[in-house]
């Protein structure tokens, strides 16, 4: 029989003290370097509690992604739960996450079920939800401060819950106030589809996060490291060369997850101690858009771009695209995926939706007085694995119309 290779495990050091701290819905107990945001929710939404159910904010936050806004948000409502628990103000914070929960009813569903009031899963529309939300807030005195969080995944036909939502302190009594609402969106472009008063009822109110510079992310990755690896494991050194390589995407998650496998690809092989090869091998088995499900929520022709791209950076061995060198691909994946291919305007702005969603870089030069060149490039992103995934979402798309 073989060696017991189970039983010789128990004698093997464990490099992690406790992973669950790299996990990236992990809420640090400290958020560094976000205190000016902090501050600025704090002075918006202090007046829930100095007036209790008499006003109504509404804020936008938006910037990249995994640069911190769930985060900040998150630890905003314990901060705001908190100061109103020790004044006596029933105030319930729900954090809904609209990619998971992306219709009317379910976010309405899940709002009421953080309120512990249970809901059947069937016989409602979302109106009557609405209603019952309505009457529950009332009837028990709770000021509800909801976080509607990654909110362009809600269904576009479904966005007059924002209005029904923003309407229902006008439908409660006179002078008194229920909601307030906290919206987060990686770029307010995406919410093209919302209706133009709401956008328009948030002038003023948004909150743009910068990126994390090289020394930020660093500090945030030191932490994090601290609490869940054995000491020695991993030297300061590395967290710099990470903390470097995902400078430009400023993407903390990004950054968590290297070290995670970084250390477990140590495990593997025996090590006691990270180095550089397992840093180096972590970073390629990354796959960025694949790990924030941006492919998921691409349309067929957005898919196709990508797709023509990635088909020509593989064919050429390139790393950056003209228009002009796109469009013989873009043509070519029309036809054989059986589209009618589009203007070069709308082209370009289903680039613009692909950058948005971090998924190219462009950039424009102007060459000279003539004109401008625009280059697309790729960020990051393993070509084959990219490519082969957007040929299975357009063989999925093709079969399924
Ligand atoms: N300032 C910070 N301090 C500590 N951890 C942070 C900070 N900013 C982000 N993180 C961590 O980085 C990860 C991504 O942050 P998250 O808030 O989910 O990003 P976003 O919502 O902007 O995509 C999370 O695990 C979060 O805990
Ligand atoms: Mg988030």
């Amino acid at each position: 029989m073989n060696k017991n290779y189970l039983e010789q495990q128990f004698y093997c050091k464990d490099l992690f003290i406790n992973e669950e701290y790299l996990d990236i819905n992990y809420l640090p107990e400290d958020i560094l370097h976000r205190e000016q945001e902090l501050i600025i929710l704090s002075k918006i939404f202090i007046k829930l509690i100095e007036n209790p159910f008499k006003i109504t904010r509404k804020l936008l936050i938006q910037g990249d992604v995994g640069i911190g806004k769930t985060a900040i948000a998150r630890t905003f409502g314990i901060m705001l739960k908190r100061s109103a628990k020790k004044r006596n103000i029933k105030i319930e914070v729900v954090h809904i996450n609209c990619r998971k929960e992306r219709t009317h009813f379910k976010i309405l569903q899940q709002i009421l079920l953080t309120l512990s009031y249970p809901v059947p899963k069937r016989g409602f529309s979302p109106q009557e939800l609405m209603t019952i939300l309505q009457e529950y807030l009332e009837k028990n005195k709770i000021y509800l401060f909801l976080v509607l969080d990654e909110m362009n995944h809600i269904q576009s036909s479904d966005y007059d819950l924002i209005y029904a939502l923003t309407r229902l302190n006008d439908t409660t009594g006179k002078d008194s106030s229920f909601l307030s609402l906290l919206y987060i969106v990686r770029d307010i472009t995406l919410l093209r589809n919302l209706d133009e008063s709401t956008i328009s009822t948030l002038q003023g109110n948004i909150l743009s996060l910068k990126k994390y510079n090289k020394m930020q992310i660093n500090d945030i990755l030191e932490e994090r490291i601290n609490k869940s690896i054995q000491k020695g494991v991993f030297p300061s050194k590395l967290t710099m060369i990470i903390s470097e390589k995902i400078e430009d995407s400023g993407d903390i998650r990004k950054g968590l997850n290297i070290v995670r496998n970084a250390v477990k690809i140590a495990e593997i092989k025996d090590k006691t101690i990270v180095s550089y090869d397992e840093i180096h091998q972590a970073i390629k088995n990354l796959i960025p858009s694949l790990q924030d499900d941006a492919l998921g929520i691409l349309n067929m022709h957005q898919t196709i771009i990508l797709f023509s791209i990635t088909t020509y950076f593989i064919e050429n061995k390139e790393k950056r695209i003209t228009l002009n060198q796109l469009n013989p691909y873009y043509l070519n994946t029309c036809k054989k995926y059986d589209q009618l291919p589009r203007k070069s305007t709308q082209i370009w702005q289903n680039l613009q939706q692909l950058r948005n969603l971090n998924l190219i870089k462009i950039v424009t030069i102007s060459k000279n007085m003539k004109g401008r060149k625009s280059f697309c490039s790729i960020n990051d992103i393993p070509l084959n694995i990219l490519n082969e995934e957007l040929n299975q979402k357009l063989k999925n798309f093709y079969c399924g119309r």
